[in-house]
């Protein structure tokens, strides 16, 4: 893979059992359908061990971790935005935790 891929915009969705149960195959087909190919990557993984905030979205280089991800959480997230309401974890978020940003130091915080 050449650094140029590695550097442009990946969406991890989680397509363990939890989270297909709970829609992510309706959010992948979401992405599919509205988002150009060579906008971003769009890749499926197994379990991210996150069952209980299931469906499960990681958007990368962000590093944002998303939770019980809705469809209007995808649309908002594709117009730029981001579903605050569903964010779960943020990546070097954790030098910053305080009382205004609750966010787990890692994701296995998650559990
Ligand atoms: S099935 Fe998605 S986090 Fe476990």
């Amino acid at each position: 893979m050449d650094e140029v891929r590695l550097q442009s915009p990946r969406v991890v969705l989680c397509a363990g059992i939890h989270c297909r149960r709970r829609g992510s195959g309706r959010i992948y087909h979401q992405l599919k359908r509205w988002v150009p190919q060579e906008a971003f990557m769009l890749l499926r993984a197994p379990c991210l061990r996150v069952c209980g905030q299931a469906p499960v979205l990681v958007l990368y280089p962000r590093g944002d971790w998303y939770g019980r991800m809705t469809q209007a959480g995808v649309q908002e997230l594709l117009q730029g935005g981001s579903p605050d309401h569903c964010l779960i974890y943020r990546m070097g978020a954790a030098s910053e935790k305080s009382p205004s940003n609750p966010l787990p130091k890692t994701p296995s915080d998650l559990h």
